[in-house]
């Protein structure tokens, strides 16, 4: 065993790396995309996706973490000394989004105290609406909130591998598991009557909504726009091309099977997304009809849900308060990730010991959170970003690290595994501690890492500059 550390077994490696896929982006950023594209052809599109291209970039990933047994930021030179400068990206990123997600982590930690002390009814005092918005223009509670999630964080990855991130991974995730199954069969219970519309509706009538596929009106650049949707989206949920998954795929052992851990984690990730969709497509379907639906956007978590559970009643508390437990958990367990990928890198190309290394990291990002924060009040700002829009300086780091960084590094790691190391040195990996001889998606492997994820990539990054408008 080195000191770096390692995972237990196969359990813990699964948890652990499924904690990291499962996150935010599962919860709200998956229901808002999927209920913006029409439900179902979304969901289609997505699921085909993460069998393919998912499955292709991290196999890529784990079996290069497992095989050079270093943090991301030496990994990519270790496998092709021309690709080092890959390792500082992906380290970069890491840091950049572990910054903004803890400022996020920050306001889950406020809704979540608020709602499980009761204090849910001074937020509908205020107003949801009020409430989100004086919140986050505060200058102080927003960083104070930021210091606890990012502490807590760094506390856990200051335990180490196995007793810090499997162990509570082994925890946050079956109780996670438990309550999204939870809240997704009550929400499926729920109707309401609407006055003003005059009409009852019902979960299963939003159910259908999200599942059902709708072609009407769906034009070429429809489709396209939402594949290109489903492909960002699908990236960030697995948390490919960011060194996470070398990260874990190098505490891995040699007799784990990389093969099934990554069915299941692909199984795990993409289960939980379809379980919030179910969640909340319905729900707020149910209270706020499909207007509701439309209009609800990025600001569905801390705004139309929290008007959902107003609607609800006295139960509303209840749901709402293991509502955020539940986001609470996924955040974490994904915070945990990226904090342990930098932290490692630090670790192994700098030969620190692990608190110094996690204090680095910590400093780090929390300046960069408290700016983030600050983005809000002290330095608000439009900020225009390429796509035409305009917004605060998490919107800048959010948009720079997922529509250009990310895809990026995916290309290149697409280039460097496909074609000058070529797959199978990934192949051969992760053919060590297989159970059968064959590995089922070999050859898809082969031509996706090749031809199609490139391509998929080099298109993603394009649009990231808006170069598709033209198609409508
Ligand atoms: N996958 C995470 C989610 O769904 C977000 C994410 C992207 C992430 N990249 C990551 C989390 C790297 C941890 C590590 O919310």
């Amino acid at each position: 065993m080195n000191k770096r550390g390692n995972f237990s077994g196969n359990l813990g490696f699964i948890l652990a790396t499924a904690g990291s896929a499962i996150g935010l982006g599962n919860l709200w950023r998956f229901p808002y995309l999927a209920a913006k594209n029409g439900g179902g052809l979304f969901l289609i599109i997505y699921i085909i996706l993460v069998l393919t291209f998912g499955y292709t970039l991290m196999t890529a990933e784990v079996a290069i973490g497992r095989k050079t047994g270093v943090g991301p930021l030496q990994a990519y030179g270790k496998t092709d000394r021309r690709f080092g400068f890959l390792g500082w990206i992906a380290t970069v990123v890491s840091i950049i989004i572990l910054s903004y997600y803890c400022v996020i982590g920050g306001w889950i930690v406020n809704y979540g105290a608020t709602y499980m002390n009761g204090g849910a009814s001074k937020i509908y005092e205020t107003g949801v609406k009020d409430f989100y918005s004086s919140f986050i223009t505060n200058p102080i509670a927003p960083i104070i909130c930021l210091f606890v999630f990012m502490g807590l964080s760094a506390l856990i990855v200051l335990l180490g591998v196995e007793k810090g991130i499997e162990k509570a991974s082994k925890v946050m995730m079956p109780i996670l598991f438990v309550l999204i199954v939870g809240i997704a069969i009550y929400s499926l219970t729920l109707s309401h009557y609407d006055i003003k519309a005059d009409t009852t509706r019902t979960a299963w009538e939003g159910l259908k909504i999200y599942l059902i596929p709708n072609f009407e009106g769906l034009t070429v650049g429809k489709f396209f726009s939402i594949l290109l949707d489903a492909t960002g989206q699908m990236f960030y949920s697995l948390s490919v091309a960011m060194g996470i998954m070398i990260t874990y795929g190098s505490y891995a052992k040699k007799e784990s099977d990389l093969v099934s851990s990554i069915n299941q984690i692909e199984f795990f990730d993409t289960g939980v997304a379809v379980l919030s969709g179910m969640i909340i497509i319905p729900t707020v379907f149910v209270f706020q009809g499909t207007e509701g639906l439309a209009k609800s956007g990025p600001n569905l978590l801390f705004v139309s849900l929290p008007q959902v559970f107003e609607q609800m009643g006295i139960i509303g508390h209840t749901v709402g308060a293991l509502f955020f437990l539940l986001v609470f958990f996924a955040a974490l367990t994904s915070t945990i990730a990226l904090m342990e990928a930098v932290t490692v890198s630090i670790i192994d190309r700098f030969h620190l010991a692990r608190p110094l290394a996690t204090s680095l990291c910590f400093v780090i990002s929390l300046v960069i959170g408290v700016i983030v924060c600050m983005g809000y009040n002290l330095l608000y700002c439009e900020i225009p970003l390429l796509n035409g829009t305009t917004g605060q300086i998490l919107d800048l780091l959010d948009y720079l690290t997922n529509n250009l960084m990310l895809p990026a590094v995916a290309f290149l790691t697409c280039i460097l595994v496909g074609w000058v190391c070529r797959p199978h040195y990934v192949l051969d990996e992760i053919k060590i501690g297989h159970k059968s001889e064959v590995i089922h998606r070999e050859k898809l492997f082969v031509v996706m890492i090749k031809f199609v994820a490139p391509a998929q990539l080099l298109v993603i990054l394009l649009q990231a500059f808006n170069v598709f408008s033209f198609l409508g």
